[in-house]
């Protein structure tokens, strides 16, 4: 349950406590359907047109006509922030979830005729990164990719994901990064980076990975200083080999993972290149907090 209780169902503003979605909704029985999570700083969505561009592209993807347009989707979202801004001044920082199911039919795997979406969305404070895990890292381990062909897709049938973060969690570290036919595709529920001999790379977007709106912003901002960067495939070698391994996603933001299947990444501390793009992206937070940058 959110802190904030206040949700979005189908056109209408309730307590959670009262918003109620059919067992026989398509997204309970088949997980039919997708999702957003978009971080808001100072009460300003972040990156919200890519956010609502990728959620037009994933509704495209399975089929879902989309229920609303671009501008009742904002103000559908600024209600939601707005509501967090006016009723609890003291939180800074929220995150928008947005789940869009097919919608609610007789049980049968194909398509049924033309029934409306179920649309959900609330907004919450958003989990803030612990500070020794942007100071010291967080451990990962590797796992072979078992998931789906269509992992561009950011569907809410998650359950290999699910297995794979119980997995990473029953071996008490943060995130599972996945091999797919020998090359890293991306963690359970974020992008990865790597750093050898000062160049960053990340794989290139496609089926394999989730397009991740923290992962174009980082390629985004190390054009646009000038970094060393490129999107190139990355052999499971390349990643052990790496000097620096970064995990990004809206809720984690950028993190270092210093300890991958218990060894030390490089030399087991958060890296320069990594601290340098933490600054950087900080930077750019800032100027969405301050309303000077969409
Ligand atoms: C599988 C996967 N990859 C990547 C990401 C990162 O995407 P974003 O930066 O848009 O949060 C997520 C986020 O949840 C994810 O689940």
């Amino acid at each position: 349950m959110n802190n904030i209780d206040l949700v979005y169902l189908d056109g209408k503003y309730l307590p959670a406590n009262e918003a109620k979605i059919s067992p026989f909704d398509r997204g309970f029985i088949f997980g039919d359907g997708i999702y957003e999570v978009i971080p808001v700083f100072g009460g300003h969505a972040f990156r919200l047109a890519e956010h609502l561009q990728r959620l037009t592209n994933n509704l495209a993807a399975i089929s879902i006509t989309n229920p609303n347009t671009q501008d009742q989707w904002t103000g559908m979202i600024n209600k939601l922030i707005n509501n967090v801004v006016t009723n609890f001044p003291d939180i800074l920082d929220q995150m928008v979830y947005i789940q869009i199911t097919r919608g609610v039919a007789p049980r049968d795997h194909a398509f049924p005729g033309n029934i409306p979406p179920t649309v959900f969305a609330y907004a919450d404070t958003a989990p803030i990164a612990k500070p020794e895990y942007i100071e010291h890292g967080v451990s990962a381990i590797t796992c072979p990719d078992n998931r789906w062909q269509r992992c561009e897709i950011k569907a809410t049938s998650l359950l290999a994901n699910v297995l794979l973060r119980q997995q990473a969690a029953e071996e008490n570290v943060t995130e599972a990064i996945l091999i797919r036919d020998n090359f890293l595709t991306e963690g359970a529920a974020s992008n990865i980076f790597i750093v050898k001999n000062k160049i960053i790379r990340t794989p290139p977007k496609g089926e394999q990975i989730l397009p991740g709106i923290t992962r174009d912003l980082l390629v985004e901002l190390i054009d646009k200083h000038k970094l060393s960067g490129e999107e190139t495939m990355i052999t499971e070698q390349d990643l052990l080999d790496a000097d620096e391994i970064w995990m990004t996603s809206s809720v984690k933001e950028i993190l270092p993972v210093t300890r991958l299947n218990g060894k030390k990444v490089g030399n087991g501390l958060a890296g320069p290149v990594y601290k340098n793009m933490l600054d950087i992206y900080r930077a750019y937070k800032q100027s969405i907090r301050n309303g000077s940058v969409t």
